[in-house]
């Protein structure tokens, strides 16, 4: 049986439930390997968890110096995680990290010095905590050519989004996700697709190489979204989701992060709550479909205890360096979407006439105009489904709309298809 002795850097959430799990026996025994935290590195103790005999260190740093084989970083935050990452390379130890931040900041950096170092660095948990996407797509797709991956990666957003499909404002829902744990006190890095846009990244550099950091994407929250566009789509058989995606488009990579309107029936719209999901196009599989708990203390210590099982196995090696070019990232402004515009209206003789003419003058083509019943304010509500265009057509065409006399409101979501 092989040992593996770690030290943790951090006594937060995720530590001290690492911690516990690892000392259920069944985890040495199905691992075949004996996982021994041999030191912690916390400035402060956790009245949430006894470190019992194991040696404790004040100074984080000091953690790479010990006798150890990993460094488990759990710290968080992205400069101190990277220099801390960088010394236990430099000392000769894996690493194993559940830090999406650094890893999406300084992950070509990272593990450029652990291939000089003959290390690993692992960091299953950075992306949907336990669900095990990176592994999957490192190691049992490793097959496949992907040439799409779509998800819903961050619970916070996914909770808020059904409990206002239920009917809940965006307000209220924000406030039990926060009473029940799901949120952060500032939620912001969630509910404006910040902490998506750093897993999507992690899942485009497994998928296709691109860079980490990468070039820049476009990212969008929930915080535009209102109750009533979850009962307006389902008029049209459409859910409404937060979706993170990478794509191939001929030579180049799409990546993005926005709510979309989805079939209600695909399988990524049914997800409520918290949960993550993914889908994966492959070319040798077909779709693949993964959900999970993407948070929480039990969750996280899975992944990383399922990185510490891969080093004792020694199982699992870094992607080598692409020596293809770098991966192009394509300009938003030409993805190609069908799109759901909604207005507010004035009932004005000759209001119809002028939107639809925004729309011809973009050479779109609509496939639904429907006014719903009109709002407490008096306006009426348009909703307006289109043919497929640039979005930078659309983003045209909802300036023009905004700026005629009857419309006080406007917005657009875009329609994800299948492809
Ligand atoms: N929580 C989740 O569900 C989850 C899921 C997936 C991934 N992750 C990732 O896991 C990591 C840890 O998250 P967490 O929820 O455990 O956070 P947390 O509860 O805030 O714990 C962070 C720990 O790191 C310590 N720390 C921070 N900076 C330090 C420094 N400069 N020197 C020494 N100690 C330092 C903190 O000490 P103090 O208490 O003294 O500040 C605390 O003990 C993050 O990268 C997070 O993104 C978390």
């Amino acid at each position: 049986m092989t040992e593996l002795k770690v030290g943790i850097c951090g006594w937060g959430n995720v530590a001290t439930g690492l911690y516990e799990a690892l000392h259920g026996e069944k985890i040495a025994q199905l691992a075949d390997c004996k996982i021994s935290v041999t030191c912690i590195g916390a400035r402060r103790d956790n009245p949430r968890c006894d470190y019992g005999d194991t040696e404790v260190f004040r100074d984080i740093f000091d953690i790479p110096e010990q006798d150890i084989d990993v460094v488990i970083e759990l710290i968080g935050g992205v400069e101190i995680a990277r220099e801390l990452i960088l010394k236990a390379i430099a000392q000769g130890k894996h690493v194993v990290t559940a830090n999406k931040a650094v890893i999406y900041n300084h992950g070509d950096e990272i593990f450029d010095a652990a291939r000089a170092q003959g290390v690993q660095v692992l960091f299953e948990a950075s992306v949907c905590a336990g669900t095990p996407i990176v592994k999957l797509m490192q190691n049992e797709l490793g097959g496949n050519k992907i040439s799409k991956v779509s998800g819903m990666l961050n619970g916070t957003s996914n909770f808020i989004l059904s409990s206002m499909e239920e009917g809940m404002s965006f307000d209220e829902a924000l406030t039990i996700a926060q009473e029940e744990g799901y949120a952060e006190p500032d939620p912001s890095f969630d509910i404006e697709g910040m902490d998506a846009a750093h897993k999507i990244g992690i899942l485009a550099y497994l998928a296709y190489g691109s860079s980490l950091p990468p070039a820049h994407f476009y990212v969008e929250g929930i915080t535009n979204i209102a109750s009533t566009d979850f009962q307006y789509a389902k008029n049209h058989k459409l859910a409404l989701k937060h979706l993170a995606v990478a794509k191939l488009v001929d030579d180049a990579v799409e990546m993005r992060v926005h709510p979309v309107l989805m079939d209600e029936k695909s399988s990524l719209a049914s997800l409520q709550g918290v949960r993550n999901g993914i889908e994966l196009d492959t070319n040798l599989v077909g779709k693949v479909h993964l959900a999970g708990s993407g948070a929480g203390r039990e969750s996280t210590a899975s992944g990383l205890i399922s990185d510490l099982m891969s080093l004792a196995r020694s199982n699992n090696k870094l992607p080598s360096r692409p020596d293809h070019p770098p991966v192009k990232i394509v300009e938003f402004s030409s993805s190609i979407f069908k799109y759901y515009f909604y207005l507010e209206v004035d009932d004005e003789l000759g209001a119809a006439a002028s939107i639809t003419s925004c729309f011809a003058k973009y050479g779109i083509s609509l496939e639904s105009i429907i006014q719903e019943d009109h709002l407490q304010n008096n306006k009426a509500p348009i909703i307006i489904t289109t043919d497929s265009t640039s979005e930078k057509n659309a983003q045209a065409t909802l300036e023009e709309l905004s700026n005629l006399s009857p419309v006080s409101s406007s917005k657009l979501i875009r329609i994800e298809r299948d492809s």
